[in-house]
């Protein structure tokens, strides 16, 4: 079935990085809809040729796992064009239309549109694909797929939720979080419901807290405009890190499908407890790295966090009880994203243990999102040889030694769901609000508060020295090691 794929903001980093190396991916294994159309739109002026040899240099550098293939680039290339054009110009929408029309032949063709352009061109975009009767399903399947930021707080979010439903219908808009489509973190599903040995133990009973870390080496960069206004909540809080909990604590859906699937994650998003501004100050800790303030479009004396830890309740049967720590930061000691579940200690130490942390540290299941995926349980065995001497040890699954080939980037499922129509792996209105919901406490408590004084940790620690400390006045400790799997 031919699909049109139409690209708004053509021009820039997400489409050269991930979305066209992604499409070019998903061809080249041979899953791209046949007669898929790419069709990019943007104000730099170009012709189709000038798209097409820019991309193709872009998508070599950004394709990742097998060399290049110029060959598979010279199947590729015919199916992108490209139209320039002003989203806010409504005759440059109307060009786009004909020009869509025209590659389509007249057919029914379903279409995408994906909203790769800066936030504050969503409703430009979406007005004009209203008033040209351009979301209406007619002629085949209209999705709209919105990356994030999607609002930059709960007003801003419900605002754009509303805005969308005047021209789109909820069934037909897709809003994108890239860390849904990593193949480990889809495995957290797998792992849980297509398993029996892990639910019975998945609970209050079993597992004394949760810690879920996203740590990035790289500081922020180029991006210190966006960054500085955004901060480390909005950035990977409120989608990356909350996404996260939500597979690891929602329930079993009664069917792998989109409503399903969502209905139990909104369902972890309405039992977290919620917290008063007072109560955010000791549910949180937040740092800067120094040096930050240098970074190119940082406003001077900046107070916006590049570090964040929060502790959230999730109040429901499974979970009362049980502390999420949330954490993620730039300039950190290495890049890891991993979610620990820590069990409980056994009831009575029967056997001597020379080390009260080792003790801490074993029953605990590690899942590595990334860099390298996998999983590894932590346990204690027996030294060989005389007396009860213990020692920690691990069971190991990594995919990397378990299949082979390259796993696939985040982007080219999420791609192809949007053009298959599934759109489990993508947020929901409600969804995206409740986020919002939870964080908003903590980005308004954090830009209140002018204490501790920031910068507070250097590039290549954990975050700040106040965080671990943090953990320890709760009995906890976080689990800083580098990646655990390679
Ligand atoms: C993006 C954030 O959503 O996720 C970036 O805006 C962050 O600041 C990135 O670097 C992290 O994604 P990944 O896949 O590299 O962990």
């Amino acid at each position: 079935m031919p699909h049109t794929f139409v690209i708004f903001g053509a021009s820039g980093d997400l489409t050269s990085r991930k979305l066209v190396p992604a499409l070019y991916n998903l061809m080249r294994a041979g899953l791209l809809p046949e007669e898929t159309k790419i069709v990019g739109f943007s104000r730099t002026k170009m012709s189709d040729g000038e798209w097409r040899a820019s991309l193709r240099e872009s998508t070599k550098q950004h394709a990742g796992g097998e060399p290049f293939s110029q060959e598979a680039w010279n199947t590729f290339e015919p199916i992108i064009h490209y139209q320039p054009g002003d989203i806010e110009s409504t005759a440059d929408f109307e060009k786009l239309q004909q020009r869509l029309c025209s590659l389509e032949e007249g057919n029914p063709t379903p279409r995408v549109y994906y909203l790769a352009t800066a936030p504050r061109f969503y409703t430009p975009a979406i007005a004009a694909l209203g008033n040209l009767n351009m979301a209406s399903e007619d002629h085949g399947d209209r999705r709209i797929v919105i990356e994030k930021p999607f609002g930059t707080d709960l007003v801003t979010a419900q605002a754009l939720n509303n805005y969308i439903h005047t021209v789109f219908k909820e069934s037909q808009v897709y809003r994108i979080d890239h860390y849904l489509g990593k193949e480990s973190v889809q495995n957290i599903l797998a792992l849980r419901f297509a398993n029996t040995i892990f639910e019975p133990i998945w609970n209050r009973r079993y597992i004394d807290h949760v810690q879920i870390t996203v740590a990035e080496e790289v500081p922020v960069g180029r991006r210190g405009s966006y960054y500085d206004s955004a901060g480390v909540l909005r950035d990977m809080f409120q989608n990356h890190l909350l996404q996260l909990l939500m597979v690891t604590a929602m329930e079993a859906p009664v069917r792998f499908n989109a409503d399903a699937v969502r209905n139990e994650k909104v369902k972890v998003l309405d039992a977290i407890r919620p917290l008063t501004l007072e109560q955010v100050a000791d549910a949180s800790i937040r740092g800067q790295y120094s040096g930050y303030l240098e970074e190119p479009g940082v406003r001077p004396g900046s107070n916006t966090a590049t570090f964040g830890a929060v502790r959230l309740e999730v109040d429901n049967w499974r979970w009362q009880g049980v502390p999420f720590y949330l954490r993620s930061g730039k300039a950190m000691s290495c890049r890891t994203t991993q979610i620990v579940i820590g069990f409980r200690q056994p009831p009575l130490e029967l056997f001597a243990c020379d080390n009260s942390q080792a003790q801490r540290e074993a029953n605990r299941l590690v899942i590595q999102i990334q860099p390298a995926e996998g999983i590894q349980l932590h346990f204690h065995t027996k030294v060989p040889g005389d007396g009860m001497r213990l020692r920690l040890t691990d069971l190991e699954f990594s995919y990397s030694r378990e299949f082979s080939g390259r796993l696939p980037e985040a982007y080219e499922p999420l791609l192809l769901d949007c053009m298959t129509g599934d759109a489990s792996l993508f947020a929901r209105s409600d969804e995206v609000e409740k986020s919002w919901g939870i964080i908003d406490p903590f980005v308004r408590a954090w830009s209140s508060d002018t204490t501790p004084p920031i910068p507070n940790y250097q590039p290549g620690d954990w975050g700040p020295a106040a965080s671990n400390a943090w953990m320890h006045e709760q009995g906890q400790s976080w689990f800083d090691l580098c990646p655990v799997l390679r």
